[in-house]
């Protein structure tokens, strides 16, 4: 089965194609990955632009899903259907993506699947390590910073939310506040290998608490009165912000996840594995602490390769893929900037930049 995937809810206009067995379980492969970043066009305005980004994406849309076709070496034709992510997102490029979509399925007369595009960012663990059910998913993106169970397709329990300001937020707000360009997550990362993690102690908020809910807001106040009151801003001083400042967000996840883990472990009584999803977990020190937390609780650890943590359109593909194995009927409602994974769980106050993004 091969089937086109195509993501333009946020900044990256994509396309992919991936092919899999009809069985369960049978490893996939992706026969391309078409990414187009707007970065650039968002980066003089320090964040994305719902308008530029909406436009780049119409302009650019038709020529990548030709290039992922080209790359895979099929045609719409041999295809056995399409997904396409239909929300959370920017109104705008959900537009874009959805009315391509509905028009290659309409004309060539192929299964449509609208995907919610978490979902996508769920199940890729299992696109690229076969991950089998329950799991536990963290989503550290731009958009979103959350706890999942992973339960199956389809079905998923949020566990913990940001209560305000999404973790990729906060590292982009730390790095404006200390002059370095946007996206910051990178620009603090390597700024901090020179620092030394001690020199502030900056909050662990809701660290410790009887709560899986994490908060970022605090932490980037601190930052604010640090760089404030350091009388000479030079690089070496940059560096001690951002190493300490990363150092208290990966005490923050860590203490997290520990009790996500508990609490999985006291309802199924046995171990399984820690997924991760979202540009920051492109993280070095994320991933170093939140590996060797696995490695002690006895649980597995898959991080993909950070091309697939961050937002592509093969995830939408497989996402799509595994409905269609498990012959789960699409309803297509149209675009949903606001659609959240779990119906059930509460909405909390500022869950991330744009509201609805990961
Ligand atoms: O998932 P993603 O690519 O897209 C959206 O959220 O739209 O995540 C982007 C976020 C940005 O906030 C960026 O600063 C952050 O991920 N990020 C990082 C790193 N690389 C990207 N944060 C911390 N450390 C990194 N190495
Ligand atoms: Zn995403």
């Amino acid at each position: 089965m091969i089937f086109l995937g195509i993501e333009t809810s946020c900044d990256e206009t994509a396309a992919a194609i991936v092919r899999a067995d009809d069985q369960d379980n049978a490893p996939a492969e992706i026969l391309s990955n078409i990414i187009l970043s707007q970065t650039e066009d968002h980066a003089p305005f320090g964040g994305v632009v719902p308008e530029i980004a909406a436009r780049a994406h119409l302009n650019s849309i038709e020529g990548i899903v030709k290039k992922a076709l080209i790359i895979a070496k099929t045609s719409l034709k041999d295809i056995d259907g399409i997904a396409v992510t239909s929300g959370p997102g920017l109104a705008g490029g959900l537009i874009v993506g959805t009315m391509m979509a509905r028009g290659i399925a309409a004309v060539h007369n192929k299964p449509l699947y609208t995907i919610n595009h978490l979902e996508g960012h769920a199940l890729t663990a299992r696109l690229t390590n076969n991950a089998s059910f329950p799991y536990l998913l963290l989503l550290v993106s731009g958009g979103h910073t959350q706890i999942l169970l992973v339960r199956g397709v389809g079905e998923y329990e949020r566990w913990a939310t940001t209560i305000d300001d999404a973790l990729g937020e906060a590292f982009d707000k730390t790095a404006k506040l200390l002059g370095l360009p946007y996206p910051g997550g990178p620009q603090v990362e390597t700024a901090a290998l020179n620092g030394n993690p001690k020199v502030h102690q900056f909050p662990r908020p809701l660290k410790g608490r009887d709560t899986l809910d994490m908060s970022f807001s605090g932490l980037k106040t601190a930052v604010r009165k640090a760089a404030q009151e350091s009388d000479n801003l030079n690089n070496s001083a940059i560096s001690d912000i951002c190493a300490s400042f990363q150092t208290a967000v990966s005490d923050v996840l860590e203490d997290r996840l520990a009790r996500a883990i508990e609490k999985f472990t006291t309802l199924y009584d046995r171990p399984s594995a820690l997924v991760v999803a979202g540009g920051v977990a492109a993280n070095s020190e994320i991933r170093s602490r939140l590996q060797s937390l696995c490695e002690k609780s006895g649980w597995g650890w898959v991080a993909p390769p950070h091309i697939l943590c961050t937002d592509n359109a093969a995830m939408i593909a497989w996402a799509g893929l595994e409905r269609h194995r498990l012959q789960i009927p699409n309803i297509d409602e149209g675009i949903k900037p606001r659609w959240p994974l779990d119906q059930n769980a509460t909405s909390k106050i500022g869950s991330g930049r744009k509201g609805a993004k990961a």
